[in-house]
């Protein structure tokens, strides 16, 4: 079989998040895609079981996404956001105002997750300091978060890996401890019962440091990246509470959870809870053009803006912040979220993965199986001496037999585009069965 990476030279290409000798002797490479599946160059058909990167929610290029963006290249390439705005953009914003919970309102444009992690600590500094309390410069973040690779983003997230390299990275950052307790809640179903006192580790934080330094907590509704980690029943209305009794600002990271993962617009909207700021990026275009937002209560903004009536208020944005394309991409996939009914369907399919997942329970070395939404994990028992290589075994081994996951140490997460098929949803769990079946 002609194979196109042969072609190719690989050596100049440096990988993200990728172990780059090894992919550079096995290379996987994808050349189309539509609906729920690639094509790789050797003419093999892959079913998307991780909607790309938890980003293709609508499905791969589909035609109203892909004619809305061909048609805004064609009309207005690139507009400065600079002093300047285009009509995409005003639109957009409105639109994503009207979806969001509660008076969320204002809505400030980045290209990227970590760009808007990054754009949300900063709102959330400096909110604090336009209200006259420019000591609350600490934020709180979450063992085992993940919230991009920005300097801001790593330093509130707490994988180890990701951030061993890089220095001291922002001060004055403190963590939550995961919610994740194998013990109490393994092979949960949805909402672990087991796990909101561990909100409570917060009032211990603010004993500590005094509210008076603490700007903001920040956390993923479900932490996606470090492996599906569901919040227990009651966990983070918890946060909730005492983040108001304490002035401090909540965060929630949706870059994952909105635009249908958990079958609403928002993880908020799931979970009953309205955080103060929410940052967005992958769904909102379905992966189809870089985008991210963040969307934060009105007064927030207004706060910030009323601190300086006729001068920049806020020194920060990006050259793309609200790009052209990226709006339209988004205007488009909003439509198609809406036309085709996806965030219900998330919602009617989520049986249906839990199902399928929790019948591997019983697979050899699985010491966990769990989900929420449109996602689920599996999780392995770690192989003596060597820590991830069942979970990277696992997501080479499905990728051979066409299916594409996602791994991360031993887990092994799913998350299909929201157009994926009932018998897809079988397909993939009947691969991952297989797999575990084979893996030693
Ligand atoms: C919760 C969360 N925040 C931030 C990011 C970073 O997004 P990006 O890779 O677009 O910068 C991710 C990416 O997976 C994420 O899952």
């Amino acid at each position: 079989m002609r194979r196109l990476h042969n072609e190719l030279d690989l050596g100049p290409y440096w990988l993200p998040f990728t172990a780059n000798r090894a992919f550079k002797t096995n290379p996987r490479l994808v050349v189309s895609a539509s609906g729920t599946r690639y094509r790789t160059d050797d003419g093999r058909e892959l079913l998307d079981g991780m909607s790309g990167l938890w980003c293709c929610n609508a499905g791969h290029s589909h035609p109203r996404i892909v004619e809305a963006i061909r048609n805004q290249a064609a009309e207005l390439d690139y507009a400065t956001a600079f002093q300047v705005g285009h009509p995409t953009v005003f639109r957009l914003a409105e639109r994503l105002a009207a979806m969001a919970p509660a008076d969320l309102d204002a809505v400030f444009f980045t290209n990227s997750g970590s760009e808007s992690v990054d754009t949300a600590l900063k709102i959330a500094s400096a909110y604090h300091h336009a209200r006259g309390e420019p000591s609350r410069t600490r934020f709180v973040g979450r063992e085992r978060g993940y919230h991009g690779a920005g300097f801001g983003g790593m330093s509130v997230g707490g994988i180890g890996n990701n951030r061993k390299a890089f220095g001291t990275l922002l001060p004055g950052v403190v963590h939550l401890p995961q919610t994740y307790d194998l013990e109490h809640q393994a092979f949960s179903r949805g909402q672990p019962t087991w796990g909101a006192h561990l909100a409570d580790e917060l009032e211990r934080i603010v004993a500590v440091n005094h509210a008076s330094t603490i700007a903001a907590v920040i956390v993923e509704p479900f932490a996606g990246s470090a492996g599906v980690l569901v919040p227990p029943v009651g966990y983070l209305e918890r946060l909730r509470e005492i983040t108001l009794r304490h002035g401090i600002l909540l965060i929630f990271d949706e870059v994952i959870t909105a635009f249908g993962r958990l079958g609403a617009a928002f993880g908020a909207e799931r979970f009953g809870v309205v955080p103060d700021i929410i940052a967005v990026a992958k769904g909102i275009t379905s992966g189809a053009v870089p985008m991210g937002a963040v969307l934060t209560r009105e007064e927030i903004r207004d706060t910030v803006v009323d601190n300086a009536p006729d001068a920049i208020e806020l020194f920060h944005g990006y050259t793309y912040s609200g790009h052209p394309l990226a709006s339209a991409a988004a205007m488009a996939a909003l439509d198609v979220y809406e036309a085709e009914g996806l965030f219900d369907r998330a919602r009617d399919l989520e049986p249906v993965l839990e199902e399928a997942l929790h019948a591997l329970a019983d697979k050899p070395n699985v010491i966990d199986v769990r989900n929420i939404g449109l996602a689920g994990a599996v999780e392995f028992a770690p192989r003596d001496g060597a820590v991830g290589a069942r979970g990277s075994e696992a997501f080479e081994a499905a990728f051979d037999r066409g299916v594409l996951v996602r791994a991360t140490g031993d887990i092994v997460a799913v998350a299909p585009p929201l157009v994926v098929k009932e018998e897809e949803i079988e397909i993939i769990a009947a691969v991952l069965g297989s797999v575990l079946d084979e893996l030693g």
